[in-house]
C-alpha cells in the first residue's frame, strides 16, 4: 500500500499556508500544461483551511480565470441552505477571488438525490468531452487535476461511508445516498474509481477526533485491518498527499 506523502504540521496556520501553496502550485502546473485547472471540493472544515488562498499573495498570483470548480460530494439541499457545500465554498472562498461564475459547477438542487447524481455525472461527461476535465488513461473515468477531501472520525471521505454499498460502486462516476450517518441524509458523491483516477488527491485532516481514522487509513496494519473508506483512497496514476496537524497525526506509527 502506498501511504502517500504525509505533511504533518505543528500549527493550523502552518498547515493552511502549506495547503494554499500546494493548491497554487498545482493550479499553475495544470494551467501551464492544459490551459485549465479542474478542481473538486468537499465540505466540512476543509474550506476554512483553504482560507489563505483568498489572501495575498495567492489572491493575485493564482490564475483564477482558469479554474473550473466541481464538488466531490454535496448535500442534496438548496444552494442557499446552511448545509450546502456549495454555499460553504461560495461564502468562504469563491466569492472572495475572481472565479468566473460560469465555471462553478454545483449540483441541481431542485430534484431528487438520484436525479441530482445522474445530472451531475452528465455535466461532468460534457466537460470530459471538451477536455476541461481530462480523462484517465486506464479507467476511462474523469481525471480531475485535484480532488480535495476531508476525513470523518468514522473514516469516511466525500460521502462514502463505512459499510455502505455506495463504496463499492464501480460503474457510475457519481452516486447518491439517502441514509448518510452524518446529516443531512441525502447526498451525492464521486465514487471511489473517480477519486482514484485523479491526478492529485489531498486529504486534509485536523484534530484529535480524527487521529484513530488517520491511523487506520494510513498505517500498515496487516490483513485484519478494517477497510475504512479513506484507506481505499489509492490514486492509480496520481499523487496522494495527506495534510495533517499534529493532533490528527498523533496515532500514526513511525514509518
Ligand atoms: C461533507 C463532506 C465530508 C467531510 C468530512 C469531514 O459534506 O460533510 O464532504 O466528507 O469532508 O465529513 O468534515 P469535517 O472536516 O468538518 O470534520
Amino acid at each position: 500500500k502506498n501511504r502517500g506523502e504525509l505533511r504533518i504540521h505543528e500549527s493550523l496556520d502552518e498547515l493552511m499556508t502549506d495547503l494554499a501553496d500546494y493548491v497554487a502550485e498545482l493550479s499553475e502546473a495544470s494551467v501551464k500544461e492544459r490551459g485549465v485547472f479542474a478542481i473538486a471540493l468537499s465540505g466540512g472544515s476543509l474550506i476554512g483551511l483553504m482560507g489563505k488562498l483568498c489572501e495575498a499573495p495567492y489572491n493575485k498570483t493564482v490564475d483564477w480565470s482558469k479554474w473550473y470548480i466541481f464538488w466531490a460530494d454535496e448535500r442534496v439541499v438548496a444552494k442557499n441552505h446552511a448545509e450546502s457545500n456549495y454555499k460553504l465554498a461560495k461564502d468562504g472562498l469563491l466569492s472572495k477571488v475572481p472565479i468566473v461564475p460560469s465555471h462553478v459547477h454545483s449540483i441541481n438542487d431542485s430534484v431528487s438525490a438520484e436525479e441530482a447524481a445522474e445530472d451531475y455525472e452528465f455535466v461532468i461527461r460534457q466537460f470530459v468531452k471538451t477536455r476541461v476535465v481530462s480523462v484517465s488513461e486506464i479507467s476511462d473515468c474523469p481525471k480531475f487535476d485535484l480532488i480535495l477531501l476531508g476525513l470523518g472520525p468514522d473514516g469516511h471521505i466525500a460521502s462514502l461511508f463505512p459499510n455502505h454499498s455506495a463504496l463499492n460502486e464501480r460503474e457510475e462516476w457519481v452516486t447518491f445516498i439517502t441514509d448518510s450517518p452524518k446529516p443531512p441524509p441525502e447526498r451525492i458523491t464521486f465514487t471511489m474509481p473517480v477519486i482514484n483516477s485523479a491526478s492529485n488527491v489531498a486529504v486534509v485532516v485536523t484534530g484529535d477526533s480524527k487521529a484513530e481514522s488517520v491511523h487506520l487509513a494510513i498505517d500498515d496494519l496487516g490483513p485484519d485491518c478494517p477497510l475504512i473508506p479513506a484507506r481505499m483512497v489509492q490514486p492509480a496514476m496520481g499523487k496522494l498527499v495527506w495534510f495533517l496537524d499534529k493532533l490528527a497525526a498523533s496515532k500514526l506509527e513511525e514509518s
